[in-house]
């Protein structure tokens, strides 16, 4: 059977990207952001997975105000890059994995969440960004991604509870396909950042740090946080976190396993407007 072996948590700044896209990487405002993932890529590639599940947001590319699903899972073989304004990133093309998406669909689905099946979209950098700070520059990501796209962009956009019980759905969904594969799953997005009205800049290191603390030690308690607390201790684009407790529901210790291991963690301030925070637990 498949299992879930590790999650991996991290921010999505675009910026980031367009660093490392126009060779900024190793200038002295963006080194120690990359720094802090160095650990991370030789983590990656000593723990290979056959196939990542990677929870991120899109943000007004793929979908737009015409049409909000708020729980959307890619099923395509493949997905392109997309061009957000200044035209496609220069990375690779994402590979899909068809078939355990199209079980994790029927699954879910009959667990009881609503998910929307997308046969084709284009992935932004909530989903490009990530890949780049896991696995640098390759000429090919290391596995296939199923891509599974949360509207936290237009309210109304769902509890941090529901992304939580959301997670267990797709652990079991994950254990009950029937190959041997090692699946990891990414929580993307975060963590405090404001990007428009009069709070624009707004960064809460001290609701960060206490957010990682809880994801690791207590997020069963962590997942009952309202909306409103997100929005005003970590702005209103701090609220892509929610997408954080997808990925921790689906770990082993929810079902009643062993604590994780936390392999590594990590918060810089600043990047672009953006809190960095990144994470990654292991089952064991
Ligand atoms: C920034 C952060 C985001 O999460 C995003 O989607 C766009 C911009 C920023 O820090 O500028
Ligand atoms: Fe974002």
């Amino acid at each position: 059977m498949a299992k879930i072996t590790a999650s991996v948590y991290t921010s999505h700044v675009p910026a980031i990207g367009a660093a490392l896209d126009l060779g900024k990487s190793g200038e002295p405002y963006w080194q120690p952001v990359f720094k802090g993932y160095d650990y991370s890529k030789q983590w990656l590639k000593d723990n290979p997975p056959d196939v990542i599940f990677l929870v991120y947001n899109d943000h007004a590319t793929a979908f737009s105000l015409e049409m909000i699903p708020t729980f959307a899972i890619g099923t395509a073989a493949e997905f392109t890059p997309a061009d957000e304004g200044w035209g496609p990133r220069p990375v690779p093309k994402v590979i899909g994995h068809p078939e355990l998406a199209a079980h994790i669909a029927q699954s879910v689905i009959q667990q009881d969440f609503d998910l929307t099946i997308v046969n084709r979209m284009d992935v932004d950098h909530g989903l490009t960004v990530p890949l780049s700070l896991m696995c640098g520059q390759p000429q090919a990501w290391p596995c296939p991604v199923i891509p599974f796209a949360v509207n936290v962009v237009q309210y109304p956009v769902p509890s941090g509870r529901r992304c939580f019980e959301l997670g267990k759905a797709i652990r079991k969904a994950v254990e009950s396909f029937d190959k041997p594969l090692k699946v990891q799953i990414w929580g993307t997005g975060g963590m405090s950042h404001q990007l428009q009205g009069p709070r624009a800049g707004l960064i809460n290191k001290e609701f960060d740090n206490a957010f990682l603390d809880q994801l690791i030690a207590d997020p069963e308690a962590l997942a009952s946080k309202p909306h409103i607390d997100y929005v005003r201790e970590a702005g209103s684009e701090g609220i892509e976190l929610v997408m954080w407790l997808i990925a921790r529901g689906a770990m082993s210790d929810v079902a009643g396993g062993p604590a994780p291991k936390v392999a590594h963690r990590f918060y810089h301030v600043p990047a672009s407007n953006t809190a960095v925070g990144h994470l990654i637990l292991e089952n064991k």
